[in-house]
This record gives C-alpha cells, structure tokens and sequence, in this order.
C-alpha cells in the first residue's frame, strides 16, 4: 500500500466522523438549533466539551449572550433535521416552529436529580429524538472564540436514551449515531467489537 496524499483543506475529514451534533440555545425569548460537526470532548472532571460555533451563524450570539448550550448527539433517522437546521440560519424564523420539532418537557430532564444550573430556556430546546444531551455552561475564552470560533463548554448535566446508551456504554445493538463526512454524506456507527 502506498499512502495517497490528502490536500490539506480535505485533512480534517480524516477525523471528521465523531458524532456529528446539534448545538442548541436559547437566550431573550429566542431559541435555536443548528448542526456542528466540528467538536470533541475536553476533559473527564470536570466534564468539558469544546465546539466551533462560527460567528455568521445566529447560535453565536444566543450562546454568547447566554452563556450556555447544549449539544445533542441526533439519531440516523435525524440526518434530514441535521441537514436541514445546518443550512438555514434561525434569523430567517424558528427553526423549532418551522419544523414543529417535537421537543422533551424540561420537567422530565429535571427528573429526581433536580433542575441542573442551565435556564429552563435552554432546557427547553432539548429535541426528542435525539440520542443524548449535553448541557453546558460556557467557559468564556474570549481570543478561542474570536480567533478559532471554539468555544469551551462545562457539562453541568448530561442525559441519554437508554436504548442507546447506558451504564456508560454507547449500545451497539441500537440506535446508530450520524457522522458527518461532507456533502450531506454520512456514515452511520456500525458493529462494536471489544479486546479484552
Ligand atoms: C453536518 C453539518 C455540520 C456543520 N458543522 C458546523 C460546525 O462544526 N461549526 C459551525 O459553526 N457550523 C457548522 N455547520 C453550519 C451551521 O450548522 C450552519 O451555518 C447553520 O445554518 C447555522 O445556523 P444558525 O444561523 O441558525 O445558528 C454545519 C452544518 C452541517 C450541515
């Protein structure tokens, strides 16, 4: 095998197919959704997340003003939703009201832990249908954000579907998360295998 040279603005595609997610908000009576494939876990305790939230998108700003997010990780049957809230920008309407997305009542993410410290806005943007849900309070970084776009996330509550995910295991016999590879192409995850 002769390895093939990779132009370089095709080389983040080489490790793009972590799941691709939907970053959600809410801030002033606004709420939003819109797609990033471009982001990756940070750190264990406390649990971050960073994620690229480009300054023409319309998240930007809810974001920045509210100082929270939250990341969800959609479901195959989401890859339209994923396409089509990653094309249109949520200044040109709600894209919750657009799309009469289905959204989970925050009561049952408060559920017996309590309300977690993210506004009930926020929570409020949770989809159903996804597959997980990350809310995060914004770690300002200010030269991140205005030269990279990245913005640094401390998850203060994480929920997941337990036909997908549980006793801290993505389950492999369900539910398949979306990977993005460009083009409106994806890849679905596929058979676990474990080394023991
Ligand atoms: C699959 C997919 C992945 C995307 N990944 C990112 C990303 O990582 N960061 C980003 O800023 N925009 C990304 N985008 C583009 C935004 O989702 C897009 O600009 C969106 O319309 C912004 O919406 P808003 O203006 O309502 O916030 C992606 C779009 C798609 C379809």
């Amino acid at each position: 095998m002769v390895p093939e040279r990779v132009e370089l603005p095709k080389a983040y595609r080489l490790i793009n197919h972590g799941p691709t997610v939907m970053v959600s908000s809410a801030h002033g009576g606004r709420r939003n959704v819109m797609s990033a494939a471009w982001n990756m876990a940070l750190d264990f305790t406390p649990a971050k997340v960073c994620v690229v939230i480009d300054k023409a998108t319309f998240t930007r700003g809810l974001v920045e003003a509210s100082g929270e997010f939250m990341l969800q990780v959609p479901a195959r049957g989401q890859a339209a939703l994923v396409l089509a809230v990653g094309q249109r920008s949520g200044r040109d309407g709600d894209k919750f009201a657009d799309a009469a997305l289905r959204t989970l009542d925050p009561e049952l993410l408060a559920g017996a832990a309590g309300t977690p410290p993210v506004s009930h806005a926020l929570l409020s943007t949770a989809l159903e249908g996804s597959l997980a849900w990350l809310a995060c309070r914004s770690i300002p970084e200010p030269h991140n954000q205005q030269a990279y776009d990245l913005f640094i996330g401390e998850v203060v509550a994480a929920w997941a579907d337990p036909q997908a995910f549980s006793n801290g295991h993505w389950r492999a016999d369900a539910k398949p998360s979306l990977h993005y590879i460009a083009g409106g192409a994806f890849f679905e995850t596929g058979a676990a295998f474990e080394i023991k």
